[in-house]
């Protein structure tokens, strides 16, 4: 099992912030295993890997395929596994036996689903029965079609309220961290302040304990909107489209194969 585990992430609260970044394939978490306290295998996967409008295009079925992958090139980082919209929601009892599957059949660590105060009786069971969990909570992606859109959550004093009330409602029911997506600066850091779990940010300020993006948005391989809060460390889709250029032209001017990928009979 790998070096961190969410006991240990937990145990980073107010100290060395967590590296956290999303993965979906073995040879990505490979290379980001090393350089990564935590790896997320999250429903962004629906977004970014199969090109649906929302998160809501993906299975329980589909996390177990792309969560396996994952945790299998982890040696390091700890790897969480998302929820898929309609998999824990219904109660309790759905949530135990979905986080079940998903770490029995990835062999993952944790799992993380998305939820304030509506959500702590579940996160309660399942971390009372074994199941690690992380929380999820500010703009939360599955809830979409009942938010109409997505925008930055609490900016007036209510909103405010309800996302500290959210985030002190996952902290109780023994989330070993908690993602903190889409709020002001100042609410992620009164909600950093009162959760006893550390907090991870993406669009959420450097007040949190940590923080995570999606790899293929900061890499630059997504097609399509990137977030304003994403920073890009590279371009990596640039890169690609230029490899498969170089390529074409090669093969349509017979210069690839070349002599360093041919075999010829030796010449008696
Ligand atoms: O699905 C995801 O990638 C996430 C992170 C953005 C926190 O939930
Ligand atoms: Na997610």
């Amino acid at each position: 099992t790998p070096a961190m585990t969410p006991n240990r992430i937990r145990a980073r609260k107010g100290g060395e912030p967590i590296v956290c970044l999303t993965a979906y394939d073995f040879p990505t978490a490979r290379r980001l295993d090393p350089l990564v306290d935590l790896l997320l295998v999250g429903d962004s996967m629906a977004n970014v890997v199969y090109g649906f409008d929302t998160t809501h295009g993906v299975t329980l079925d589909m996390m177990i395929a792309h969560g396996g992958a994952v945790a299998r090139a982890a040696a390091h980082a700890c790897v969480v596994v998302d929820l898929p919209f309609g998999w824990y929601q219904e109660s309790r009892e759905q949530a135990m036996r979905s986080a079940v599957r998903v770490i029995r059949e990835t062999g993952c660590a944790a799992v993380k689903l998305e939820g304030g105060r509506e959500m702590a009786e579940t996160i309660a069971f399942l971390v009372e029965r074994g199941i690690p969990v992380m929380g999820h909570v500010g703009l939360k992606p599955q809830m979409i079609r009942s938010m109409g859109g997505f925008r930055t959550q609490g900016k007036t004093p209510g909103e405010a309220e309800a996302v500290i009330e959210d985030t002190r409602a996952v902290d109780a029911a023994g989330a070993f961290a908690i993602v903190i997506e889409g709020t002001v600066e100042e609410v992620a850091a009164e909600a950093t302040r009162v959760a006893a779990a550390p907090t991870i940010g993406i669009g959420a300020s450097a007040s949190c304990d940590g923080q995570v993006l999606v790899t293929p948005d900061m890499a630059g391989l997504t097609v399509g909107h990137v977030p304003r809060f994403v920073k890009r460390y590279a371009e990596l889709g640039e890169a690609l489209e230029r490899a498969a250029a170089d390529y074409a032209e090669e093969v349509r001017q017979r210069r690839f194969p070349g002599d360093g990928q041919v075999v010829r009979l030796a010449k008696p």
